[in-house]
C-alpha cells in the first residue's frame, strides 16, 4: 500500500515546483477532483503541475523513495474515473496541463512531437499549419490532451480509416515508476528491439508510468470532404449501407456513426440551436464522412453518387448532404453533442463496448431485450462507431427510479448483464474509454485469465510499490 507524503516531501516539492507548480488550495484543487460526468469524487495531498519532463522525473523519483502514489491527469475528460484520485487523499494529483509545447513538427517526417498537456484541437491546428492533419478526432477535442489520448488509447470518429492512438503514436517519452526517463520519441517506422514499451504505455492509463510527450503520425491534408446524414430502418441496414459505400469509395469513407432516434431527440432537447436534419422521422441514422485527396474529384460528387445508388437499392430511406462547411459542422455537432445531452438529461450507466462488427446489429437487439426485460422502463441510448464495432450502450434509469441508487452500484446488475452479453459475443467491455476505476472489477471478472496474468505480472514488475495511478485497471 502506498504511503501518505511526509512533511519533508511536501516542503521539498513546494520549493522545487514553486507556487504555479504546487498547490494545496481547495479552490485550485476542486475542478480536478471530480470527473466530467460528476460520478467520481476524490481527494489529494497536493496538485503538482510540472513544466518539464525533468520535473516529472524528480517528482516520481522522490515519490518512489517514499512510496507515495501519483495520479496523472490531462484534460480530465475520462469517462471511467481514470484520472480521479481515490477518496483517502494520500496521493498526489499530477497535472500535465502546463506541459503543452510542440517540440517539433516536420512535413518531411509527417510527424509532430507534442508534450502531454497539449490539447487535441491544438494538434489539429498545428498539423493544418504545415499542410498535414492528425487523423484522430473526438467530441472532447477542445479539452482532451495528448497524454490522456495516449494513455487511454483513444479512438473517436475516424478509427475506421486511421485506427486508434496505437496506430498513430510513433514514439513516446515517459517517466517510469522508478523515476527513469524513457527516451523513445524518435518516431522510427520500423524498430524491432524486443518488447515494445511504447505500445505497453499506450492504453496503460498511467499505471506503468507518466507519458510526458508523444511523436504523432501526420497524414496528408484532405483536398475536400463531404458529410451526409442518412435515415435508416435498422442497424442491419446501417451496416449494409456502410459496406456498400466502402465498396464504391474504399477507404475514403472515414467516419460512419450510428445514431438512434432517441439520441437525436435528446440532443435537440438539450443543445441549443440544433434541429433534425431530415424532414421525416427515422428509427436510426448514420452520419457519414467521405474525403478525397487534393488533386482528385471532389468528395461531395462521389458521396452524392454513392448515396443515390444506395437509395435506389433501398439501403437507406433518406439522405441529405451538407451543402457547405457550416452545414457539415452542424451535422457533426448533432453527433458530437450526444454525450453532453445525456449529461444534461441526468444519470445514466455508460457502457463503451465492442463486439465483432457483423455481430453488432444482432447484439443491439438482444441486449436491449435482455436489459428491458429485467429493468422495465429504463431507456437505452446506443450510439457510436458502428464501423469499428464500438457503440456506447448507455442505460438511463426508469423515470420513477432513484438515480442515486442506480449509480451507487457502478458495475452493478445492469452493467454485469451487459458485460456478460458482450463477453459471450466475443467482445470487449472497454472499446475506447479504458478501464479506469469504473470497470476494474468487471475486467477482473470477465477477462481471459492469461491476459489478466500477463497484465498483473507487467504491473508488478514495473511498479512493485503500486504508486502509479492506484485503483485504475486493477481493483484497488
Ligand atoms: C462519443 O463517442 O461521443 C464519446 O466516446 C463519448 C461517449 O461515449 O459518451
Ligand atoms: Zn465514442
Amino acid at each position: 500500500m502506498p504511503n501518505p507524503p511526509s512533511e519533508t516531501l511536501l516542503r521539498q516539492l513546494a520549493e522545487s515546483l514553486g507556487p504555479r507548480g504546487f498547490s494545496r488550495a481547495p479552490e485550485d484543487l476542486k475542478p480536478w477532483l471530480t470527473d466530467w460526468r460528476g460520478r467520481w469524487h476524490g481527494r489529494t495531498a497536493a496538485l503538482l503541475s510540472p513544466e518539464t519532463p525533468e520535473q516529472v522525473q524528480a517528482i516520481v523519483t522522490q515519490c518512489a523513495a517514499e512510496r507515495v502514489a501519483i495520479v496523472p491527469q490531462g484534460g480530465n475528460t475520462s469517462m471511467v474515473g481514470g484520472a480521479t484520485p481515490s477518496a483517502e487523499g494520500n496521493s498526489f494529483l499530477l497535472s500535465l496541463r502546463r506541459m503543452r509545447r510542440i517540440r517539433e513538427i516536420s512535413a518531411s517526417d509527417n510527424m509532430l512531437v507534442a508534450e502531454a498537456g497539449l490539447i487535441l484541437a491544438d494538434v489539429h491546428e498545428a498539423a493544418e499549419g504545415i499542410g498535414r492533419r492528425f487523423p484522430l478526432s473526438l467530441a472532447a477535442k477542445g479539452s482532451a490532451t495528448v497524454g490522456g489520448l495516449v494513455s487511454t488509447n483513444a479512438g473517436g470518429t475516424q478509427v475506421l480509416r486511421f485506427g486508434t492512438m496505437r496506430a498513430l503514436v510513433l514514439g513516446l517519452e515517459a517517466v517510469l515508476p522508478d523515476g527513469s526517463l524513457y527516451h523513445g520519441l524518435s518516431g522510427l517506422r520500423k524498430d524491432n528491439r524486443g518488447y515494445d514499451l511504447r505500445q505497453m504505455l499506450i492504453g496503460a492509463e498511467g499505471t506503468l508510468g507518466i507519458v510526458t510527450a508523444a511523436s504523432l503520425r501526420l497524414v496528408a491534408a484532405v483536398g475536400s470532404r463531404a458529410v451526409a446524414w442518412t435515415g435508416l430502418a435498422s442497424p442491419d441496414d446501417a451496416l449494409r449501407l456502410l459496406r456498400h459505400l466502402e465498396g464504391r469509395l474504399g477507404d475514403r469513407v472515414e467516419s460512419f456513426e450510428l445514431i438512434p432516434s432517441n439520441a437525436l431527440e435528446l440532443v435537440i432537447a438539450h443543445i441549443p440551436g440544433t434541429r433534425a436534419p431530415l424532414a421525416q422521422a427515422h428509427a436510426w441514422h448514420a452520419l457519414v464522412e467521405v474525403t478525397a485527396p487534393a488533386g482528385e474529384a471532389g468528395a461531395e460528387h462521389s458521396l452524392a453518387a454513392a448515396l443515390a445508388d444506395s437509395l435506389d437499392r433501398n439501403l437507406a430511406a433518406d439522405a441529405t448532404i451538407a451543402a457547405n462547411e457550416a452545414q457539415a459542422q452542424a451535422l457533426w455537432r448533432l453527433r458530437e453533442s450526444i454525450a453532453e445531452a445525456e449529461r444534461k438529461q441526468g444519470a445514466s450507466l455508460k457502457h463503451d463496448i465492442a463486439v465483432p462488427v457483423s455481430a453488432m446489429p444482432g447484439f443491439l437487439v438482444s441486449a436491449r431485450k435482455a436489459v428491458e426485460g429485467l429493468y422495465p422502463g429504463c431507456r437505452i441510448i446506443a450510439f457510436g462507431h458502428l464501423g469499428d464495432g464500438n457503440v456506447h450502450f448507455n442505460v438511463q434509469p426508469p423515470a420513477d427510479a432513484c438515480s442515486e441508487s442506480w449509480l451507487s452500484r457502478p458495475g452493478g446488475d445492469v452493467s454485469d448483464l451487459i458485460y456478460d452479453l458482450v463477453t459471450a459475443a466475443g467482445g470487449s467491455i472497454s472499446a475506447e474509454h479504458g478501464i479506469g476505476q469504473m470497470k476494474a472489477d468487471a475486467l477482473a471478472r470477465t477477462a481471459d485469465p492469461a491476459l489478466l496474468f500477463a497484465q498483473r505480472a507487467i504491473k508488478a514488475a514495473l511498479d512493485p510499490a503500486g504508486i502509479m495511478n492506484p485503483g485504475k485497471i486493477f481493483p484497488g
